[in-house]
């Protein structure tokens, strides 16, 4: 198991936004976490991507507990990666500058490797507003992927994108997943269930 959580309760102030959530995500695993808006799930995605204390519970990561993890940075940065709804790309950089920006290691033989994986070579010294979309979120996942994390976290990673840009991410995940890189994703498309190992339905907090 990569990764565990155990009794997951969060509440906001005094609200509660996840009741006693337990989780499981095995290496090489393609989940998807569905449920309606408002459910828990981005609560949920952080809490699994040590971005969000959670109020109450445990986690995880590869058998050792998130609080025994000493360098919770350098954890972030390396183990781990995350793709949101919004890509967050520097609009003054060009797309490879700002993977660069985020890269460990700035071999460029292996980041052009990432950029055709995803079918963006061609796009790479645009700037963001310059691509579309759909090229966007390719350029987050290429970022998300530059220090080979071992777990790829998601929300909404298709949140703006049309079918057919939606379903070559997904096919993406699919490849990565097979070989060995763990993808969590939260989405409200049902789609994903073509793609997915998992599906995990999360309702006012809960797991069903
Ligand atoms: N920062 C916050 N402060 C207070 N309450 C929050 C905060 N973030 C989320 N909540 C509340 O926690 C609950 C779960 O929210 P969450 O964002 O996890 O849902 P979600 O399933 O991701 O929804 P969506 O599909 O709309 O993104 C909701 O009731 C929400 O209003
Ligand atoms: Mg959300």
């Amino acid at each position: 198991m990569i990764l565990q959580a155990g009794g997951i309760t969060h509440y906001y102030k005094n609200d509660l936004a996840l009741d006693n959530v337990n989780f499981e995500a095995k290496k090489g695993e393609f989940i998807a976490i569905v449920g309606e808006s408002g459910s828990g799930k981005s609560t949920l995605l952080s809490i699994l991507s040590s971005l969000l204390l959670p109020s109450k519970g445990e986690l995880f990561f590869e058998g050792k507990a998130y609080t025994l993890i000493k360098d919770i940075d350098a954890f972030r940065q390396k183990e781990v990666g995350f793709i949101f709804q919004f890509h967050y790309l520097i609009g003054y950089l060009t797309i490879l500058e700002n993977i660069k920006l985020a890269a460990i290691n700035k071999n460029s033989t292996y980041i052009d490797t990432l950029f055709e994986q995803c079918g963006i070579e061609a796009i790479k010294h645009k700037y963001p507003d310059e691509i579309s979309g759909g090229q966007r979120q390719r350029a987050a996942i290429v970022r998300a992927l530059v220090n080979t994390p071992k777990i790829i976290f998601a929300d909404e990673p298709t949140g703006n994108l049309d079918s057919r840009n939606s379903q070559t991410i997904y096919k993406l995940f699919k490849t990565l997943s097979k070989s060995g890189t763990t993808i969590i994703i939260a989405t409200h498309d049902r789609h994903v269930s073509d793609y997915a190992d998992k599906i995990i339905e999360v309702k006012d907090g809960k797991i069903i």
